[in-house]
């Protein structure tokens, strides 16, 4: 599949190379391509960076890799048309740190996975791969098995290529509905990391048993 990630972050980095080792083609999408280090991103992966445009033009699937704070701002400065038809994978989280603590600034009766959609209102958004940290975002290798991973969309088919992805990847999947479960997803974000912080350990992940 031809996907553009969009976000230079270890959550783009982590799910562009995890990808093209499973045989995808990726154009790493950037505020700033000229980077040495994306340079080197490039180099070792084999795979492409460029602008955000650029990264969206011809791919079938577009994975948010973007600060939360700054995810609208990219999506207008790209052009919502851009992204018609297109799968577009959230992992975004709306985070925003208050006295030392982790908090979302969207929340209970919205999300950022909503505002994603309603921004993009001809794309196919899926809420996935928020719930994990980027090491474990492909392949992941855990003692208990394959972990879950909890999605939520309007598009069926949509979120039949994010499974099928998911599966070929190392990932058991669990659907949760509508994008507006995207309000339950992203408060998972805060039950991950204050479990890290207080384990003093980040291998974690989620696991759904039934
Ligand atoms: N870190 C994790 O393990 C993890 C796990 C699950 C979900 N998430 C979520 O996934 C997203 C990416 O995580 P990350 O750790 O990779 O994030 P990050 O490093 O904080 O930001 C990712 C990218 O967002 C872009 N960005 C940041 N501020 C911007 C601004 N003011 N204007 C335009 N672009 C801006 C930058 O892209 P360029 O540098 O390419 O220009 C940056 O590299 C976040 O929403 C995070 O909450 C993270």
């Amino acid at each position: 599949m031809q996907i553009g990630v969009l976000g230079s972050g270890d959550v783009g980095r982590a799910l562009g190379r995890g990808w093209a080792r499973h045989g995808h083609r990726i154009v790493l999408g950037t505020g700033d391509p000229g980077r040495p280090e994306l340079k080197e991103w490039a180099e070792d992966t084999g795979q492409q960076v460029a602008g955000f445009g650029e990264a969206v033009r011809d791919a079938e699937l577009v994975a948010l890799a973007l600060r939360g704070s700054a995810t609208l701002a990219v999506l207008e400065q790209v052009g919502p048309e851009r992204f018609a038809g297109k799968v577009v994978v959230d992992a975004t989280n709306p985070l925003r740190f208050e006295g030392g603590r982790p908090g979302l600034f969207v929340g209970h009766t919205d999300s950022l996975g909503e505002q994603v959609q309603r921004a993009l209102p001809e794309a196919r958004v899926v809420k996935a791969y928020n719930t994990v940290g980027n090491a474990l975002m492909v392949d992941p290798q855990l003692p208990g098995g394959p972990p879950t991973m909890f999605l939520a969309g309007d598009d069926a088919e949509a979120k039949q290529t994010v499974v099928d992805l998911l599966a070929a990847t190392g990932w058991d999947s669990a659907d949760l509905g509508d994008i507006s479960a995207a309000r339950a997803l992203e408060p998972m974000c805060l039950a991950w990391v204050r479990y890290g912080a207080t384990a003093g350990t980040w291998g974690h992940a989620f696991k759904l048993l039934r």
